[in-house]
């Protein structure tokens, strides 16, 4: 029998789990990354004020540039904390999955990054009383090993998409996968952008040092702009190593996705341009208002590349070996057999909502196998789904999972579940009521009820069997 490992279950309203994760998942990025820029850009500054060729750099490092970075790691560090207890309440057993192979590794990061807690607070606090090569020594330090935790986790993230030739065990090969440096060049290239944008809102409001120079400054911190000049070269090259599914769905095959590539990539065509432009060839003088405006611009492409990137990935939390739902490929033949609510022993929140036995089976199943990309009526909601579906197209849908949509499962329960499912997508789209026969609507014209219901299972079967338990797209590891 396959035991499934059903763990206790929390809800968030109309927002689905996923998005939960995705939501504290873009902050926690988009600061840490900029923690990471800022303390190349305070290396930079700080050469450049004890090389004595910019007089006013001192005046950037010990400005509230450093305090911004020390607020972007102590944040970064909280939403990182917050990444956990979001992702063991939504997905335990991918954290589980992720810390049985990875754990050395994350300890690894744990201890770069308390390195450049560290480092950080003490350039913080005693920096400005500190002789020069001690400073550069810190800001080193403190960036290194920054960049250094980026590299661990890096490992890690990018595992889930492309585990590469990795097996239950052998760590380096599932570290060092196929686009381990594709996307650690890009995180490192954006992290430069974005510690550039908020160096840049920072000098903007240095008033009282007078236009031109702040403008000087202005045009050290843009330097660190010109890396994205290789961005598309990075984002072709990532596009090449990852799986033909998630590629497929990027460049047209899933709408939602493509157009959040179209923002990730026009925004930072965006800023790239006023970069180049305005900023390296012009010389431009840029106001607090532009710069916030860039930033935020900066924040949605972060935005909207992480969204991407988590989207990618499904229907697996990591490929081949754990669907997006908790549940293992190996395992779906078996819960084909004993269904997925069977062994549940967590009851539902409001029980006493559903008037039938198959509409609280139906609302177990959905809850352990859509409910982490579904809502009924929120987010991504079934019942908007398949508003003007037919139970028949209903019941072939679901049992065919994979089928309908590459990027879901194959259904992992029994026809009867199935039909549990259709009844409670029907049930909620007729506005909840309070009386609900079963396999609707066909009971009131067929007079034999079991002779139908068999009918019905029968069908459902027979969907189930004809998709089988592989998934949608071609099994094949990248
Ligand atoms: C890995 C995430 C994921 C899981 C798990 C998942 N779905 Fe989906 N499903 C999606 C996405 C994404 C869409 C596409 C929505 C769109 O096209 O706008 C979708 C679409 C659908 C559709 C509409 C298909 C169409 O062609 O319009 C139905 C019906 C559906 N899902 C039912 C289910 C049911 C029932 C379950 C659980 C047994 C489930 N899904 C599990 C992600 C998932």
């Amino acid at each position: 029998m396959a035991e499934l490992p059903y763990y206790p279950v929390n809800e968030f309203g109309p927002v689905m789990k996923g998005m939960v994760i995705g939501g504290v998942g873009i902050v926690h990025v988009f600061l840490a990354q900029f923690a990471i820029g800022g303390g190349f850009l305070l290396c930079y500054f700080q050469w450049l004020a004890q090389r004595g060729r910019e007089p006013d750099a001192r005046r950037f490092l010990d400005g509230y540039f450093k305090v911004l970075v020390l607020v972007s790691f102590v944040l970064g560090a909280l939403t990182g904390v917050a990444m956990w207890f979001t992702s063991i309440q939504v997905s335990a057993r991918t954290i589980g999955l992720l810390v049985d192979e990875f754990h050395w590794v994350w300890a690894i990061e744990w201890c770069f990054f308390s390195v450049e807690v560290v480092a950080g607070y003490a350039f913080y606090r005693w920096g400005p009383r500190l002789p020069d090569p001690t400073r550069m020594r810190l800001l080193v330090l403190y960036t290194a090993a920054a960049w250094g935790s980026l590299f661990w986790i890096n490992g890690i993230l990018s595992w889930q998409l492309t585990p590469g030739n990795w097996t239950t065990g052998d760590l380096w090969a599932g570290f060092f996968n196929p686009s381990f440096w594709p996307s650690l060049v890009f995180r490192t290239v954006v992290a430069m952008a974005l510690a550039a944008l908020a160096g840049i809102l920072v000098i903007s409001s240095f008033d009282d040092l007078g236009r031109d120079r702040r403008r000087v400054l202005i045009g050290r911190a843009a330097h660190f702009l010109a890396p994205m000049a290789v961005m598309p070269v990075l984002a072709v090259w990532y596009l090449a190593v990852i799986p033909d599914d998630s590629r497929s769905w990027l460049l047209g095959g899933s709408i939602a996705m493509t157009m959040f590539v179209g923002i990730a990539a026009g925004a930072s065509l965006l800023i790239g341009a006023y970069a180049a432009i305005g900023l390296l060839l012009r010389r431009l003088y840029v106001s607090t208002a532009t710069a916030s405006l860039l930033l935020a611009l900066a924040f949605g492409a972060t935005a909207a590349g992480e969204f991407v990137r988590e989207g990618a990935r499904k229907p697996y939390t990591a490929r081949q070996t754990l669907y997006s739902n908790s549940i293992a490929p190996a395992e779906i033949a078996e819960l084909r057999r004993t269904g997925s609510a069977t062994a549940d022993p967590y009851p539902l929140r409001d029980a006493a909502r559903y008037p039938t036995a198959q509409l609280r089976l139906g609302a177990l199943v959905v809850r352990t196998q859509c409910s982490v990309c579904h809502t009924m009526n929120g987010a991504n909601g079934l019942t908007h789904l398949t508003a003007t579906w037919t139970p028949d197209q209903l019941r072939m849908n679901v049992a065919q999972l994979q089928r309908t949509k590459a990027y879901m499962p194959p259904f992992a329960g029994t026809a009867e579940e199935v039909e549990a499912v259709v009844q409670l997508v029907r049930w909620e789209a007729a506005g909840a009521p309070p009386a609900w026969p079963e396999e609707a609507g066909e009971a009131v014209a067929a007079g034999d009820a079991a002779a139908l219901e068999a009918s019905v299972r029968a069908r459902i079967q027979t969907w189930l069997d004809e998709a089988g338990t592989e998934p949608g797209a071609p099994r094949r590891r990248r």
